[in-house]
């Protein structure tokens, strides 16, 4: 069995610490993967807290779900990749493949429950999956990506997840040029919200806390920015928008969110998760045919998709390289909004 170092969380809150575990073993239609780039995503930090509801069993974890690298070896039945490709792996592994979501490309919705690239149980051997803050990783050929070839790899990364989760609901609720699309928290997907709904040819505004990020917002696509602690700017913006991307990781008020939507306008919640209670008012639902909906990743289809709109259109993340001996620092900036607008782990810094 392959040995593959890595950085664990050995417990629930725990630092990150180097370790290793074994790979499963390699089945006909795996390939695997060595890995150059993995993002750091919020949602690596929610679950090595718990954040989303304590799991002590879930622990050693190797986080990481938004990986780049390169094959280095194919089972006999692979069709799509061979050894020395460029290729990515984002939030799932695997999924049943035969229910009704699966059929229909929405593998991230499997009836079955997908099986999520770190934190899971493999489906066939039940084994732990363990993610990209790793030298390693395998997964079966329907899960692995292509990546456009003119793009900057290390940039790439975070569009396996903060990529995705925001292509997929500007996509669902078919953002056309010339509509009004608002964004919730400029971090990891805040950020490329903007730039994928500007390439989409929608007016797009920043919803943020912070008043120094107004630039950068405008740089990356925004027209506007409303500061979301200004009461008399967030009347102001009343009625305005058909679709507004939330990415804001802890519990907030939709209110004066809700407020900011146009009739038949949707809020797409894709960060906080848990129970809305207090923070949603169903009256102005009612009376203005509005709709407050929620959204995770996206299919594997839909995920090439934004990958070769991506490269199409030369759209990659902002990105801040880090070694992996300073991804605890990179957890406490993150928590901070301190980070212009990714963290990605250069994996070489593991040997
Ligand atoms: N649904 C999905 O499929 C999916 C996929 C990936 C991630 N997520 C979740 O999406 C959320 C965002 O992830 P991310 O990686 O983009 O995080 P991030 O880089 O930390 O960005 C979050 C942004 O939200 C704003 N913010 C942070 N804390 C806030 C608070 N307490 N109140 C109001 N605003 C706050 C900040 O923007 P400003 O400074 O501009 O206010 C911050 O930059 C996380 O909860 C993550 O788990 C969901
Ligand atoms: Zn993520
Ligand atoms: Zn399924």
């Amino acid at each position: 069995m392959t040995k593959v170092k890595a950085y664990a969380a050995l417990e629930e809150k725990g630092k990150l610490v180097p370790w290793e575990f074994e790979q499963r073993p390699m089945r006909d239609n795996d390939v695997i993967m060595d890995i150059l780039y993995a993002g750091i995503c919020h949602s690596d930090i929610h679950n090595v807290n718990g954040d989303w509801g304590s799991n002590p069993d879930g622990f050693p974890m190797v986080p990481g779900h938004e990986i780049v690298g390169k094959v280095v070896k194919v089972g006999n039945a692979v069709k799509k990749f061979k050894v020395g490709d460029l290729a990515a792996i984002g939030c799932l592994v695997d999924s049943c493949q035969h229910c009704n979501p699966c059929k229909h490309d929405l593998e991230q919705y499997c009836e079955n429950g997908m099986t999520g690239t770190y934190h899971d149980k493999d489906r066939v051997d039940g084994s732990t999956t363990y993610g990209g803050y790793s030298q390693q990783i395998i997964a079966r050929e329907e899960f692995v990506l292509r990546v456009p070839t003119n793009l900057d790899l290390k940039a790439v990364a975070p569009l396996l997840c903060a990529g995705i989760t925001t292509y997929s609901p500007l996509r669902h609720w078919n953002v056309k040029p010339g509509d009004n699309v608002a964004v919730i928290g400029l971090g990891g997907l805040g950020h490329m919200a903007i730039k994928l709904a500007h390439a989409m040819g929608a007016n797009v505004t920043l919803f943020s806390r912070s008043p120094n990020k107004e630039a950068d917002a405008k740089a990356l696509g925004a027209s506007n920015v409303i500061i979301s602690t200004d009461a008399t700017q967030m009347k102001a913006a009343k009625g305005k928008f058909s679709l507004i991307i939330d990415t804001v990781p802890y519990k907030h008020d939709l209110k004066p969110y809700v407020n900011t939507l146009s009739i038949n306008g949707t809020l797409v919640i894709v960060g906080y998760l848990g129970d809305t209670n207090d923070i949603l008012n169903t009256v102005p639902l009612i009376m203005g045919r509005k709709s407050v909906a929620g959204s995770v990743i996206g299919g594997i289809a839909e995920t090439q998709e934004l990958l070769d709109f991506c490269g199409k259109h030369n759209i990659v993340s902002e990105v801040e390289m880090i070694n992996i001996q300073d991804v605890n620092t990179a957890y406490e900036r993150m928590l901070k909004s301190d980070v212009k607008y990714r963290f990605v782990i250069d994996i070489n810094s593991l040997k």
